[in-house]
């Protein structure tokens, strides 16, 4: 059955390749990104064409992650247009590579709140109307993270260097909350 889907940070990279191939499967893909009047207002356009290109339905929302007034004017859009949404792919985040002690605590915040606080700002945003419409077999919400396992002697592969991107991942898993593996 065709999902109504909400990807964060869709102007490119996972985001967008994951909006572009939900959308070739038939779902009604909202592609957010922030800036889609200025510094993305050409993914915009390249989406608007993918979507005629292909016979699919995939549309841009303006959404930053880091506004919770600018979160909740992209969910009322889309439920107004869709009138729900099925699945939410927390993607926007930004990896972030040099040894721990070199991140001043500013800039580790900074880190904090784009790779957790984000998703919650979302999932404020998004989970009401998403847990009154649906089961939990229905909908959902996928986090994209580098998480390294404390219980995986395999994690240790973890590059250097990556220490604070990986830390800050790991708060946004808790309790309840799976997690799928993805190896290259
Ligand atoms: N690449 C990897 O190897 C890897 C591995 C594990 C996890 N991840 C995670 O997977 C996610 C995607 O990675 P990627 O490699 O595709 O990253 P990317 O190419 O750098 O793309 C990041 C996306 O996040 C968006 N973004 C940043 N700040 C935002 C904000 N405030 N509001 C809305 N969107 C915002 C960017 O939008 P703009 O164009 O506006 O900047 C961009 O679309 C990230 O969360 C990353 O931490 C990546």
């Amino acid at each position: 059955m065709s999902k109504i889907v909400l990807i964060t940070g869709a102007s490119r990279g996972f985001g967008r390749l994951a909006a572009e191939a939900l959308a070739r499967a038939g779902h009604t893909v909202y592609a957010s990104m922030r800036n889609t009047a200025s510094r993305n207002a050409a993914e915009v356009d390249k989406i608007k064409a993918f979507s005629k290109a292909n016979g699919v339905d995939l549309r841009a929302v303006d959404l930053d992650v880091q506004s919770q007034g600018s979160v909740d004017t992209a969910i009322a859009k889309v439920i107004a247009e869709a009138g729900r949404i099925d699945v939410v792919m927390h993607n926007a985040g930004h990896m972030a590579f040099g040894p721990v002690e070199a991140f001043s605590p500013e800039q580790f915040a900074e880190l904090y709140d784009i790779n957790v606080v984000s998703a919650q700002r979302v999932n404020r945003a998004v989970l009401p109307p998403l847990d009154g419409n649906h089961s939990v077999d229905d909908g959902g919400g996928l986090t994209v993270r580098s998480i390294r396992d404390p219980f995986d002697r395999a994690n240790e592969q973890v590059a250097p260097f990556q220490g604070a991107e990986i830390e800050s991942g790991h708060f946004v898993f808790g309790g309840g909350v799976g997690r799928i593996r993805v190896r290259p």
